[in-house]
């Protein structure tokens, strides 16, 4: 028999909610107890309403006051679908226009200031640009200063090569979105730790399942890893699909439960060591054949 929540604890409990959802943090699980350990605690029954924001009342699920919130990994490993079977829905999903959608996480995010990079000389949130309803997404790492500057993703130096690149594959950059895994950036350039990439991804997790590509490429190791959520090399990372499903999300659109994902070298590793082009050509080859794309004419 479930025992009935003393309000104090409730109130408590509410308001922890209510905090990891103001951090981006949306996914509950219930972890199995052992009846044998003492950290066994009777399951709760927890008031629907005040808490329907982030737990969905159709799964049932009853969370210990006892037990955190965790973001769920980014792909579902055999043996998992409890955690994954109380995904909670995100406000947006509920929106069909996917520009409406995108706003809605943009407003979610705010003035962020969930991790560091808010308070290390970041100008701007650089969101992510480009068509809402893209077959084809590219996601870089985070913002460079040009990036900042302006608040869109690729628009420096790194950027007028990935436009070539995207030309290179017959398409335009406004048919495209583009995206990074931490929207700030990260001072000096340096790389974004994991926990900003951890704290920040769940935002571009719910820009893909509103844009819902076909396919992803993802530019650079900070990109893959994160997003493949594997520490390999890039040698070891490239040249094959991955089936991709943004973490966290519960898809609710019958056509779309995931898509394919390709990892080629970031474009400023390519300025910095352009004998790799070649390679990365081999990549988007093999994103194009995916997609139907012919290569474009080369005008000289
Ligand atoms: N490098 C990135 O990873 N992203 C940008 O937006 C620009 C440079």
């Amino acid at each position: 028999m479930p025992r009935t929540l003393d309000p104090e604890l409730r109130r408590a409990l509410t308001a922890r909610i209510r905090y990891y959802n103001e951090m981006g943090i949306y996914d509950f699980y219930h972890r199995p107890v052992s009846v044998n350990t003492q950290e066994v605690t009777a399951p709760i029954a927890v008031d629907e309403q005040e808490i329907a924001v982030s737990i969905n009342p159709e799964s049932g699920e009853q969370m210990s006051p006892r037990k955190s919130a965790a973001v769920a990994m980014p792909v579902a490993l055999e043996g998992e679908e409890n955690i994954f079977g109380v995904i909670a829905p995100k406000p947006e999903q509920s929106v069909s226009d996917p520009v409406k959608a995108l706003k809605i996480i943009r407003e979610d995010l705010g003035d962020c200031t969930r991790c560091v990079l808010h308070k290390q000389g970041r100008k701007q949130i650089v969101f992510g640009v480009g068509n809402p309803k893209a077959e084809l997404m590219f996601i870089g790492e985070g913002p460079g200063a040009d990036e900042d500057e302006k608040g869109e993703p690729f628009v420096g130096r790194a950027g007028q090569l990935l436009n070539n690149m995207i030309k290179a594959m017959g398409i335009e950059r406004e048919q495209v979105y583009i995206a990074n895994i931490v929207k700030c950036r990260p001072p000096g350039n340096r790389q974004p730790e994991r926990e900003e990439c951890a704290t920040c991804s769940p935002f571009l997790m719910r820009q893909i399942a509103v844009v819902k590509p076909k396919v992803i490429v993802a530019l650079g190791a900070t990109a893959a890893k994160t997003l493949l959520a594997m520490n390999s090399s890039m040698i070891q990372l490239r040249g094959r699909f991955y089936d991709f499903r943004p973490a966290g999300i519960r898809s609710n659109d019958p056509d779309w439960d995931g898509c394919k994902l390709a990892v080629t070298y970031h474009p400023a590793f390519l300025l910095r060591d352009p004998r790799q082009k070649g390679e990365a050509w081999k990549d988007l080859q093999m994103v194009m054949k995916e997609l139907g794309l012919k290569a474009a004419k080369q005008t000289t």
